[in-house]
């Protein structure tokens, strides 16, 4: 009888090194892609298209198909959790998201029974991908972490400066802890649900992680993640948990030390050489990879993936971006990347 071998990249994030490293994008279902443009555009809503299994399925599917690559991260949004908490989210084109500002005194009315029932769409987009996906391909599920989706909760969307978020942390020291509770418990349940419908590797989004004081980079940060962390193991899920505290700088090996997360994703600002020498030793890698220079292509980009497979050649790598890959990169630029990390270029 023959097996197939286990995805790669769950073997990096085991701990084992493969050259070539493993590689996926982050955003890497999205606009960019002729095909997702074309289906998005049945879908009455992206709230909708998100909560469709078979479009979503259809979806996650499309860069598996179109590049091989070894994993494939779920199609959803992190402020699905606002959404399964009772509050309004809507994507605006052009716009981006738009929710109803949340204010301290309706913490303590959000609903978190509703949680699972609302998100049980995931899971079934969950189940239809991982039918349709090669053995050797991964299946990544995801979530916001608590402080990132509450700066969309508190600011209705994004913001230049989370200014509300920040001053709030500080000002309401008791009720902001408590929505950080309430997030993390919601989010844990999510991701044990999510990993009991198929997903093999999780990975907590934490966009706004930059420009925290040390205080707060405790309290909103590695608090509430090492909570998320220690509830999803109590749960009795093994899947390994990806951390990304975009922008969290020097903060990175203190997160990487204290939240439990078995691997770390980097964003571009971070020099590989650094990265290497500050985290945990053995510790899983990915990230890194400028989006702009993708954007680029060319002997720029050649050279930046050479220069980050050679700064993480000491430890366990996943080829990946810094941040999420933007809709007017060319696809040939993708190909060429991925013929580069993999030979033949
Ligand atoms: O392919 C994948 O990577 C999986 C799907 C995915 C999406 N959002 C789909 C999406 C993932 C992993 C996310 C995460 C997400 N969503 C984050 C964390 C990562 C990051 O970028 O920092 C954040 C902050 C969000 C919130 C969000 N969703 C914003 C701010 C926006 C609007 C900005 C924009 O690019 O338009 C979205 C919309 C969104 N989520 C799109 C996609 C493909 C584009 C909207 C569309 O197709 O109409």
């Amino acid at each position: 009888m023959t097996r197939s071998p286990p995805p790669s990249f769950l073997a990096v994030l085991g701990g084992e090194r493969r050259d070539p490293p493993p590689v996926w994008l982050m955003r890497q279902a999205g606009r960019y892609l002729p095909e997702y443009r074309a289906l998005r555009a049945r879908a009455p809503s992206f709230i909708d298209f998100c909560l469709n299994p078979e479009m979503a399925a259809e979806v996650t599917l499309q860069p598996i198909r179109r590049f091989g690559f070894d994993a494939a991260i779920i199609f959803a949004d992190i402020l699905l959790i606002p959404l399964a908490l009772g509050r309004r989210v809507d994507f605006v084109a052009g716009e981006g998201p738009q929710l109803d500002p949340l204010t301290m005194d309706e913490v303590a009315a959000l609903d978190l029974s509703q949680v699972e029932r609302i998100l049980a769409p995931v899971g079934e987009s969950l189940r239809l991908t991982r039918a349709g996906l090669p053995d050797t391909t991964a299946l990544i599920g995801f979530a916001g972490s608590p402080w990132t989706v509450a700066t969309y909760m508190i600011e209705g969307g994004g913001s230049k400066d989370r200014w509300n978020a920040r001053r709030l942390a500080w000002a309401e020291p008791e009720r902001f802890d408590a929505l950080m509770d309430i997030l993390a418990t919601a989010t844990a349940r999510y991701l044990v649900m999510q990993a009991q419908a198929g997903a093999q590797a999780l990975k907590l989004f934490d966009s706004w992680a930059e420009g925290l004081p040390e205080p707060l980079f405790e309290r909103v940060i590695i608090r509430p993640t090492r909570a998320i962390i220690d509830a999803v193991r109590a749960a009795g899920v093994n899947a390994p948990i990806i951390g990304f505290p975009r922008g969290a700088g020097l903060m990175y090996p203190r997160y990487a030390r204290e939240t439990g997360v078995d691997a770390i994703a980097l964003d571009h600002s971070i020099d590989p050489a650094w990265a290497d020498a500050a985290l945990p030793p053995g510790l899983p890698v990915q990230g890194l990879l400028d989006p702009a220079v993708l954007r680029a292509g060319g002997a720029m980009m050649d050279a930046e993936i050479d220069r980050i497979i050679k700064g993480l050649q000491g430890r366990p790598h996943v080829f990946n971006l810094g941040h999420g890959i933007n809709p007017d990169v060319p696809v040939a630029h993708v190909e060429r990347m991925l013929a580069r990390i993999r030979g033949g270029a």
